[in-house]
């Protein structure tokens, strides 16, 4: 059976919600009982696994400097036994259940150009990704971080932004990078405004940008909530405004 993997990746300025909005959206995904759903957090914080309560043994940054302490050593590298190794090392580092795996991709390189190590790694995540129906992207606020050390290619790249001018510039350029220099090769474009106070923002916004607006998340006392006490999003309530929105969002992109 040839299934097609679907790719959403969120990027946007730091601290805009792209984690919060990852997190609702995973909860969203896990229901869907028929779809396998793998999480990818590529911020260096981990946020989405602490947002979503998931332990992580092990990051792909891990992964890639015992690769590389193991090439500094002058260790043989047979290519056919180092695929297998970072397969099998892949395979280790996901932590599933039901339906849904986590992946941490952790810390921003560590110095040396080590480009190889890094194209592997990529293709190998990309060969896990194929396992999967819908991967899910948590990105840091530099879209090329996404094209450099997760996937070449997204099927949704979506902007997170806050009302204010600084988040919607940075999801512009963002999309400049994207297009201009094929920081990310992407075949929908879209934007969730978050921490909005009031509908008249969105409209007012949405005459300024042209990122299709996909919807709204209102400032959330049950985000902060969440957060301030670290419960997992995974029991956010369904009632909630908020996860509405991202039900909705999901629902439109037909997955
Ligand atoms: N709609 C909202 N209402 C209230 N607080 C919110 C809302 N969205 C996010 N926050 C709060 O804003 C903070 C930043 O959110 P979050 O971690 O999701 O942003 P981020 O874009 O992932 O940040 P970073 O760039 O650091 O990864 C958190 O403390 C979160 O609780
Ligand atoms: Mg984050």
């Amino acid at each position: 059976m040839d299934k097609k993997t679907k790719t959403i990746a969120l990027c946007g300025k730091g601290g805009v919600g792209k984690t919060s909005v990852s997190a609702l959206m995973v909860k969203n995904l896990a229901k869907r009982k028929d779809l396998k759903i793998l999480a990818i957090d590529a911020d260096p914080a981990i946020g989405l696994c602490t947002a979503l309560g998931i332990q992580i043994k092990k990051t792909v940054d891990d992964i890639r400097n015992d690769l590389i302490n193991s090439i500094k050593k002058g260790q043989s590298q047979d290519k056919t036994a180092t695929l297998n190794m970072l397969d099998y090392e892949l395979f280790d580092a996901l932590t599933e259940f039901d339906n849904v795996g986590f992946l941490a991709i952790g810390r921003p390189e560590s110095e040396g150009c080590f480009c190889k190590v890094n194209s592997l790694l990529k293709d190998i995540i990309q060969d896990l990704a194929k396992n999967f129906d819908v991967v899910l992207i948590d990105g840091e606020a530099g879209v090329e971080q996404i094209n450099r050390r997760v996937m070449k290619t997204v099927d949704y790249l979506i902007m997170v932004s806050d009302t204010s001018a600084k988040g919607v510039n940075v999801a512009n350029t963002i999309k400049h990078l994207a297009n201009d220099n094929k920081a990310v090769n992407y075949k929908n474009m879209g934007m969730i405004l978050n921490r909005v106070r009031d509908e008249r923002e969105v409209q007012n916004i949405g005459k300024n940008v042209s990122i299709n607006i996909l919807g709204w998340l209102p400032e959330d006392d049950l985000i902060r909530e969440f957060d301030f006490h670290g419960k997992s999003f995974l029991d956010f309530p369904d009632t909630a405004g908020a996860y509405k929105t991202v039900n909705n969002i999901i629902q439109a992109m037909q997955l």
